[in-house]
Formats: structure tokens, sequence, C-alpha cells
């Protein structure tokens, strides 16, 4: 993959079948629904990853006052650990064009493990626990602040 060359760009209404796609091979937490109700959000920052014709991944994060809530984010299983996640996140902080300081705040299910990793690796801390959150796990609460 060393001429890898993808895009991101803002979601549109025709890329919400591969991203319903990516999200039932990744958490699938989220119903199709979801994701169309983003596009009538008017604090929604949802992108994707694009590779040729392909959606590859994707994000959804709300810009709220003086925090980012990253409420979903998948890459396809064959373009994991290339960096993609790392980058549609930079982008959202981009986009946001918030002030500092700010903040980045996620929840994850306890037991996904390999999400857990990347967020350390892209410097958040584990900031609570909200007990049988998930039908199936605990929330994992992890924040990263973006100071002057
Ligand atoms: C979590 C996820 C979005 C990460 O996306 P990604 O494109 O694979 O991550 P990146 O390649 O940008 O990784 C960024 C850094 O995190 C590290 N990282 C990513 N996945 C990791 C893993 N499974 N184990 C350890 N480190 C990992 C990378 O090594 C990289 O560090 P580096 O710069 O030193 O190489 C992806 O694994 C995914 O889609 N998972 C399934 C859906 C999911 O769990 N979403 C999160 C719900 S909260």
């Amino acid at each position: 993959m060393s001429q890898f060359q993808y895009i991101i760009r803002k979601a549109l209404p025709g890329d919400i079948d591969e991203i319903y796609r990516i999200e039932q091979d990744s958490s699938a937490l989220w119903k199709r629904d979801f994701f169309v109700r983003e596009f009538k959000t008017d604090f929604s920052c949802f992108l994707v990853a694009k590779y040729k014709k392909r959606i590859i991944g994707f994000a959804v994060a709300w810009l709220v006052s003086n925090e980012i809530q990253l409420n979903n984010i998948a890459v396809e299983r064959e373009f994991r650990g290339i960096g993609i996640g790392e980058k549609l996140i930079e982008q959202i902080v981009e986009i946001s064009a918030m002030r500092k300081p700010f903040k980045i705040l996620i929840e994850l299910k306890e037991k996904n493990i390999s999400a857990y990793k990347f967020y350390i690796k892209l410097g958040f801390t584990k900031t609570g626990l909200r007990k049988d959150y998930y039908n199936d796990d605990n929330a994992l609460l992890m924040e990263k602040t973006y100071s002057e």
C-alpha cells in the first residue's frame, strides 16, 4: 500500500449503504436510520474516507460548544492500521475550528481493546466507566484535551 492514496470528505446521503456495511462489520451498534439522522443534525460532522470509488471508513462527531463528541468511527478491516482512523479524527478537529482549550470525548465498550489502544495511542485518557451501559458491556469514557 505504499502508493495508497485516499481522500477524506463530508459524507453524502448516497454513501449510506457502504457506511452501513462497514458499521455492521465493526461495532454494529448503529441502525441505518442513525446515519440518515446525522444529515439533518446541524452540529454533526460526518466524514468518510474514500479509496478510488469505495468508502473505506467513516467518523461521526457532534460539535457542541467547546467539545467534540465522537459518536462513531470505523475503518474497513482490510484498511485498518494504516492511519485512516487517526486522519479522520484529525480532520474532524480541523473542521471544528474550535478555539483551545477544547476536548474530544468518546465512549466505547470496555471489551473493545483495539479501540482502547487506538485512543491511548492518540493521547486520550480514561475518565470514567458507566456500568452495564451497553447490553453486553460497560462503557468506558475517554477524552483528550487540546490546550493552548
Ligand atoms: C478503532 C479504529 C477506528 C482505528 O482505526 P485505524 O485506521 O485502524 O487506526 P490507525 O491506523 O489510524 O491507528 C492510529 C494509531 O493507533 C494504533 N492502533 C490502531 N489500532 C490498534 C490496535 N488494534 N492495537 C494497537 N494499536 C492500534 C496504530 O498502531 C496507530 O499508531 P501508530 O501511529 O504508532 O502506528 C478501527 O480499528 C476500527 O474500525 N475498529 C472497529 C470499530 C470500532 O471499534 N470503533 C471504535 C468504537 S468507539
